[in-house]
């Protein structure tokens, strides 16, 4: 018989899962078992903090659905989402950020030089984009996948009032690696307050408040596919994202233009907002 005390509690935790067959998995197990030991034992967790974190995990459950996951907002709020993608960055490429939970596959295919403003309210901004290596070089074979919000803040999703799909598309870029997309001003938007996140938030005093930003994913064959946002630098929330996307150089003006025949060629109004959208993708290791 194993007499388990406070010493070798941990240990003997890491050791029943060291059978796991992949290696990684048993890695990521152990430093787990390893970290949330030191957690309890360092803040001395007592039963009631204990089961409160328990009931916080059964809220969270009990309100995600498959179309909504307040664990992966959990992880947006305590900023791991943020991490993840911090790590995964490449020397010279364009850096990610959160994915967020209203992409969903399939978009409608469109041609470069698309417009998505159809009826939909707001300013005009025209996307002009080029997809590179990180030494400049056009990945011709590339491809963008494009969300965004409606000028009430809403993605089509949350809001019957807009056709399904509205505001999200795929393009395959030109045989220069460039695109060029006619859409609308983004807007900041709340993100979902009426579960245990929003509990944690609002003890925390935290806005949950995302700035205006439009989400693209870029892939290329042979290349690291990239999920990123792009913001608006003139929106008042930029510097306080509720969950820490925002980087200095996913960060763009939307510059005023007014060029009678880009408006022409992309059925734009006389004056629009133009971001220039660079994007560069690190080769596959
Ligand atoms: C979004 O960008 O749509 C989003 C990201 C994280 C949490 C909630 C929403
Ligand atoms: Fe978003």
């Amino acid at each position: 018989m194993k007499n388990i005390t406070k010493d070798n509690l941990t240990d003997t935790v890491k050791s029943s899962f060291r059978r796991i067959d992949d290696e990684r998995t048993r890695h990521l197990v152990n430093r787990l078992v390893h970290h949330l030991h030191a957690f309890a034992t360092e803040t001395q967790l007592s039963h009631e903090e204990w089961r409160e974190g328990i009931a916080f995990l059964h809220r969270a459950a009990e309100i995600s659905s498959p179309s909504r996951s307040e664990f992966t907002l959990m992880s947006d709020v305590l900023g791991l989402s943020s991490l993840v993608d911090l790590l995964a960055a490449r020397p010279g490429a364009t850096e990610g950020s959160v994915l967020g939970p209203f992409h969903t596959r399939g978009s409608p295919w469109m041609t470069s030089g698309a417009n998505l403003i159809k009826n939909n309210p707001g300013q005009a901004v025209l996307i002009r984009g080029r997809v590179t290596d990180v030494q400049g070089q056009p990945l011709t074979q590339a491809s963008i996948d494009f969300w965004q919000n409606a000028d009430n803040g809403m993605y089509w999703q949350m809001d019957d009032s807009q056709p399904q799909d509205n505001l999200r598309c795929q393009i395959q870029v030109l045989s220069d690696g460039s695109f060029e997309l006619a859409t609308l001003r983004p807007q900041p938007y709340l993100v979902p307050t009426d579960g245990p996140v929003g509990e944690l938030l609002g003890v925390s005093h935290r806005d949950a408040w995302r700035p205006a930003h439009f989400h693209i994913i870029v892939e290329a064959p042979g290349y690291r596919s990239l999920i990123t946002e792009v913001f608006d630098d003139a929106d008042p929330w930029v510097d306080k994202d509720a969950v820490f996307g925002v980087r200095a150089s996913l960060v763009r003006p939307f510059k005023p233009e007014s060029d009678a025949a880009t408006a022409a060629r992309l059925g734009l109004p006389e004056h629009y907002l133009v971001v220039d959208l660079p994007i560069r993708l690190a080769i596959q290791d």
